[in-house]
């Protein structure tokens, strides 16, 4: 690969849509997440940490607009902007404030953001559940310490899943533009032929997370899901406890492991059938790691109802 147009930093946020923006915001509290503003028109949600949003909700027919990486400085906006089919930089004229490039695969029209100088807000606390347990707290004796119920608290973004008929084509368009690494990837029969592939994003020596990106070879180019990073492994049952006992929204997959990247998920989705995933990493992955090749697992079956739960895309 040639060196690619720019590095990005890490996803940044969602861009959907949905018809009622009370019934998104219902279901996105229940989910984990706290409201940073919302508008007229849109609603943004942030997480614990220090993230002015991550989820946006503009109204309307539900779908999914874009989703958004962070990029470094604004020379690598200057960059991006410089490649063709992109827009020029301009300002994000919403809450957060900041700049973008926007630019459109050109295989499927998916639309990304590459965003810089949004606000910093200050985290959030995470309130008196107790996080990390440790021996000490277990040993407390007579005195233990009592989880509380409610929902998950979430504190960042962590990756897009994306169904494409192009998946070779696609694939090296995000790597090629964003400096997207390969972690892992999927093949049925022949080596050669990749289904599935997981990307991450190249900070050189230090640990990121097993994927930024999934792409996987789908009939319908669409979002599949977006995914968020809990605070730590009892934050990620509380949070199942509290959407099963609200019994409002539907469950599609999970309490469950994926193996290769070490990653804990679960899958719910929204009151329009657009999905979101609970999820926690153990492994960490430098720019060193070697890609790992392997045969597609049976739960890597593109006619399941998971995989084909894709979120329309809208173009804007
Ligand atoms: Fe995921």
């Amino acid at each position: 690969m040639t060196k690619p147009t720019v590095k990005v930093v890490e996803i940044a946020f969602a861009r959907l849509q949905a018809p009622d923006l009370d019934k998104m915001e219902e279901f996105l509290t229940a989910f984990g997440m706290f409201k940073s503003t919302r508008t007229e028109t849109a609603l943004y949600m942030r997480g614990t940490e220090p993230s002015h949003h991550l989820h946006v909700t503009h109204k309307g027919e539900p779908g999914f607009i874009s989703f958004a990486y962070t990029v470094s400085s604004e020379d690598d906006l200057k960059a991006l902007a410089a490649t063709p089919g992109a827009s020029g930089i301009e300002p994000l004229n919403e809450p957060g404030g900041g700049k973008r490039v926007r630019l459109r695969d050109p295989f499927n029209g998916f639309l990304v953001e590459a965003v810089h100088g949004i606000e910093v807000p200050q985290p959030l606390p995470v309130g008196s559940r107790p996080l990390n347990w440790s021996a000490d707290t277990l040993s407390t004796i007579g005195e233990p310490q009592r989880l509380q119920f409610g929902p998950s608290r979430i504190k960042r973004m962590s990756h897009a899943v994306l169904s494409t008929p192009h998946l070779k084509e696609t694939l090296a368009w995000f790597r090629q533009t964003f400096g997207l690494l390969a972690t892992d990837e999927f093949y049925k029969g022949e080596r050669s032929n990749v289904v599935g592939s997981f990307n991450r994003v190249d900070r050189g020596i230090e640990g990121v997370d097993h994927h930024v990106l999934n792409l996987y070879h789908g009939t319908k180019p669409g979002l599949q899901h977006v995914s968020y990073e809990v605070q730590d492994i009892d934050d990620l049952f509380v949070g199942f406890n509290h959407l099963t006992r609200l019994s409002k929204y539907e469950h599609m997959r999970g309490v469950g492991y994926h193996v290769p990247g070490g990653q804990v998920f679960d899958y719910w989705l929204d009151p329009w059938g657009q999905m979101h995933e609970h999820w926690l990493t153990t492994r960490r992955f430098t720019a060193t790691s070697p890609l790992n090749l392997m045969p597609a697992p049976k739960e890597h079956d593109p006619t399941s109802r998971f995989a084909q739960t894709i979120m329309p895309h809208i173009g804007v």
